[in-house]
């Protein structure tokens, strides 16, 4: 069924969200997208591009006129970041139109599930004997009471109270580790780059610890094609599933495709650039390599998408040596 509405998209020129603007596109074409950038260039490339796209550039937008752009807006999709204030404003406007109970789920935001480790614990790169997968209906009040001074957790408690108290509905989106190339315009690469440059510059490719840490993972393809699912059922008067899906406390969703332990993505990088025996480093030396080393290649939390199977979705892509190696594949 072709959707008649207007959708607010912000980080339309970054990796996630470009890939899911090219998916809601070429999915929805009589969508009508609001894209909110930064950036001047990238607007005419945006226009020229995609026919149901209006770019507009602000680099730094009052809560008034975000809210009043919300007011004209049936759906927020966030993959900007943890921008509380920003989110805030959309939903007073969103809430103009839109508020009750249960509430509608208008705003879809991005997230990651680096809010479950605890950095108060040693970051060893080796997999917790304790650990287990987090699932986002068994533990869904545990992922989003966590501290709320852990990566995202503090924006994403934020965005779901002030969601609860203006009537809005809000669904978080947390993906893993990505792999995959990208598909928007602009930025198409992300972390797993990262990792491959980082080995090859090193000539060895290398973990923490023993390397057991194991993030789960999902293609940059599905969690596009997973944002476009969640958006057309928000979208579509009716949709039986709006009520299973779950907004605000329950909201919260986990895109995974599979497990990957830190070893077994430094063995396959060391494969494929003949690097030889993967070196083991600490937690020092990876912060020397990059700022967030520790955290990228030292820890790890499993997650399961419970909500998205019950919906019915799940992910296309499974084969994770495929995704790092697609289009020349500098990713690891
Ligand atoms: N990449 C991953 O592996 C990964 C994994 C899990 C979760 N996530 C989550 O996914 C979301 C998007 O990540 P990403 O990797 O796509 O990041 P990204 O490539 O850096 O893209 C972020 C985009 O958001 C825009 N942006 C940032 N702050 C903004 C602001 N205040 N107002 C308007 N636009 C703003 C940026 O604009 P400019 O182009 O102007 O800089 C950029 O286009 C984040 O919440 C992230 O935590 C990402």
């Amino acid at each position: 069924m072709a959707v008649q509405a207007n959708v607010i998209l912000i980080g339309a020129c970054g990796f996630v969200g470009g890939t899911i603007l090219s998916r809601l596109s070429s999915a929805h074409p009589t969508l009508h997208i609001t894209c909110l950038i930064r950036r001047e260039e990238a607007a005419a490339e945006l226009s020229s591009r995609y026919r149901n796209v209006t770019p507009v550039v602000d680099k730094d937008p009052s809560h008034s006129f975000l809210k009043a752009m919300a007011e004209k807006a049936d759906l927020v999709i966030n993959a900007g970041g943890d921008n509380v204030s920003a989110m805030c404003a959309l939903l007073d406007g969103l809430a103009l139109h839109d508020h009750g109970e249960p509430p509608r789920p208008r705003l879809i935001s991005l997230t990651g599930p680096r809010s479950l480790i605890d950095l108060s614990k040693p970051i060893t790169g080796n997999l917790a004997p304790d650990s287990r997968p987090w699932s986002d209906i068994d533990d869904a009040a545990a992922i989003l009471s966590v501290p709320d001074d852990r990566i995202h957790a503090g924006a994403d408690q934020a965005i779901i109270a002030h969601s609860i108290s203006c009537g809005v509905g809000t669904i978080l989106v947390s993906p893993g580790q990505l792999f995959g190339q990208g598909e928007g315009l602009f930025k198409i690469e992300s972390n797993s780059a990262t990792y491959y440059a980082a080995s090859k510059a090193r000539g060895r490719s290398f973990v923490i610890g023993d390397g057991t840490a194991t993030w789960s993972w999902t293609s940059i393809h599905d969690l596009g094609d997973a944002v476009v699912f969640l958006a057309g059922i928000a979208l579509e008067a009716g949709d039986h599933r709006e009520r299973q899906m779950g907004v605000n406390l329950e909201g919260y969703h986990f895109v995974q495709t599979g497990d990957l332990s830190m070893l077994e993505r430094a063995l396959a990088v060391s494969e494929r650039l003949g690097l030889g025996e993967v070196e083991s480093i600490s937690v020092e030396e990876a912060k020397k390599i990059h700022p967030f080393g520790h955290i990228m290649w030292g820890c790890g939390e499993r997650t399961r998408g419970d909500k998205f199977a019950g919906l019915g979705w799940k992910p296309k892509r499974t084969d994770w040596k495929v995704l790092m190696e697609e289009k020349g594949g500098a990713r690891a």
